[in-house]
C-alpha cells in the first residue's frame, strides 16, 4: 500500500544501509527499527552514474518486506526512467532518482510518472554542484526532494557546508509552490553530531545517516537525539 509521507513524524531518521554489516542485514534492519528509525535508506549504485556498485533490485526484493520502516531507495543510476518503476515493484516505497542522470526534462517527468504509475512515491535529488533552482518545475509533482550534502557514490565523506544554503533556497522555492502538499525534504551525506542540528534548523525533515549510526554501540542513543533535534 502506498505510504503517506505527510502522516509521518518529523524529524525522521533514515539509516543508510551502505554502512551496515552486509553479512547480517537482517540484524541491522532490526537494530535500526528498534532504535526508532521510521525510514530505511537503501543506496543503489550502478558503477556508471557513480563509480561504485552497491545494492541491487534483488536486495530490495529480499529485504523490503522484512521490517516496517519506509523503504527509502536512493538510485544513483543511469536511465532511471527504465529502472525506477522496477524498484517500486521490488518493494521500494520511495524511489529517489538523480536530476543529473536524465538528459532532458521529458525523461525526468517520465521517471516521476513511471514511479507513480507503479504505485510508489517519487523523489528527485541534486548533487552538490547542481543549483536548487533546477528543481522548480518538479515541485508540484514529486513527493520528496533529496539534497545531497556530499558527492554521491560513497559513505563517510564530510558534510559540504554550502548544503545549508541550498536548504534555505529550497524552502524559499517551496513557499511559492501552490500544491496542497509540499514535498518532504531529505538530506544525505556527512550527517553526524555536528551537522544534523544545522540541517534541521535549515529545513531538513529526513536525516540520512550511514557511518554515524551503523557500527556504533550507541546507535539507538544517537537516533534518539537526532529525533529530538538536539
Ligand atoms: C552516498 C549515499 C549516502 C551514504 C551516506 O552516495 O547516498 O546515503 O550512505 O553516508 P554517510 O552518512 O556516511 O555520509
Ligand atoms: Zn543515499
Amino acid at each position: 500500500m502506498m505510504k503517506d509521507l505527510h502522516s509521518m513524524t518529523y524529524p525522521a531518521v533514515s539509516p543508510s544501509l551502505l554502512a551496515a554489516d552486509k553479512a547480517r542485514i537482517g540484524d541491522e534492519l532490526a537494530r535500526a527499527e528498534r532504535a526508532g528509525a521510521t525510514f530505511i535508506h537503501i543506496d543503489v549504485m550502478d558503477g556508471k552514474f557513480v563509480p561504485n556498485v552497491s545494492f541491487s533490485l534483488d536486495f530490495v526484493r529480499e529485504y523490503a518486506h522484512k521490517h516496517h520502516m519506509v523503504n527509502d531507495v536512493h538510485i544513483m543510476v543511469e536511465e532511471p526512467w527504465v529502472l525506477a518503476p522496477k524498484f517500486v515493484e521490488a518493494g521500494a516505497d520511495i524511489v529517489t532518482f538523480h536530476y543529473e542522470a536524465c538528459p532532458d526534462q521529458t525523461l525526468r517527468f517520465a521517471t516521476i510518472e513511471a514511479i507513480h504509475r507503479a504505485g510508489g512515491l517519487a523523489g528527485i535529488s541534486i548533487k552538490p554542484d547542481t543549483p536548487v533552482s533546477v528543481l522548480e518545475p518538479f515541485l508540484p509533482y514529486v513527493d520528496l526532494i533529496l539534497i545531497m550534502s556530499v558527492e554521491p557514490g560513497k559513505g563517510g565523506q564530510p558534510f559540504l557546508p554550502g548544503s545549508l544554503e541550498k536548504l534555505d533556497e529550497l524552502k524559499a522555492l517551496l513557499a511559492q509552490n501552490t500544491k496542497k502538499y509540499a514535498p518532504v525534504i531529505e538530506i544525505d551525506g556527512g550527517i553526524k553530531e555536528d551537522t544534523y542540528n544545522k540541517a534541521l534548523a535549515h529545513g531538513a525533515q529526513i536525516l540520512v545517516a550511514g557511518s554515524y549510526l551503523f557500527g556504533h554501540e550507541d546507535f539507538a542513543d544517537r537516533v534518539a537525539l537526532m529525533l529530538q533535534g538536539r
